[in-house]
């Protein structure tokens, strides 16, 4: 299993307000990414996130919500109540699964990640949720690409690739 995070966050490291994402509608480059990169592949949200979502799940993906409500049945979508609980299932394979929020998820998440797609986004927006501070010793740049701003994408985006270092 490799195991990825994948955040869009500002100049600040922030991610969301009031439960949305704040540069929502204006990047539709990083829309693209997200769905190219994650597509067929099963996906990881905290329960906040989902709502975000409209609480409707991805398509084409094997959608994971983590809850610590006991009953909380949602349709088109798996809860579960520990993140290693989703991570055991696929332990064993050669999938990815990706963690695609939000900022409690991508906490508990980040020190057992194999990679982290990050995409900047050129601006500093007001935000209450923020990715957590990663370890630069501990991470590779694996890709770099920059998307200028433009009609379509309103902030410039920079698309990064971080790989763990191994021993
Ligand atoms: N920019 C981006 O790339 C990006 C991506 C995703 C989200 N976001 C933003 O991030 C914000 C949401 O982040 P958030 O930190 O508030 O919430 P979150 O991480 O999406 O969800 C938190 C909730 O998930 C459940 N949960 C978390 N860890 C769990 C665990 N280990 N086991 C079981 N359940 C667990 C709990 O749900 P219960 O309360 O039901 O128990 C908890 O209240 C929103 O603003 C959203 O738009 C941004």
């Amino acid at each position: 299993m490799t195991l990825t995070l994948i955040a869009a966050m500002d100049r600040q490291n922030g991610i969301g307000f009031k439960n949305t994402i704040p540069w929502m509608g204006k990047v539709p480059s990083d829309m693209r990414w997200f769905k190219q990169a994650t597509m067929g592949h099963p996906v990881v949200m905290g329960r906040n996130t989902f709502d975000a979502m409209g609480g409707r799940a991805l398509s084409d993906r094997t959608n994971y919500v983590l809850t610590r409500q006991s009953e909380h049945a949602i349709e088109r979508v798996f809860t579960a109540k520990a993140l290693e609980d989703v991570l055991d299932l696929y332990k064993e394979t050669d999938e990815e699964v990706f963690v695609i929020g939000g900022a409690q998820v991508y906490k508990e998440a980040l020190p057992l990640a194999d990679k982290l797609f990050i995409t900047i986004v050129d601006g500093v927006f007001e935000a209450d949720t923020y990715f957590p501070r990663w370890n630069d010793a501990e991470w590779v740049i694996a890709e770099e690409r920059y998307v200028p701003q433009s009609d379509t994408d309103k902030f410039a985006l920079r698309f990064l690739t971080l790989k763990r270092k191994t021993a």
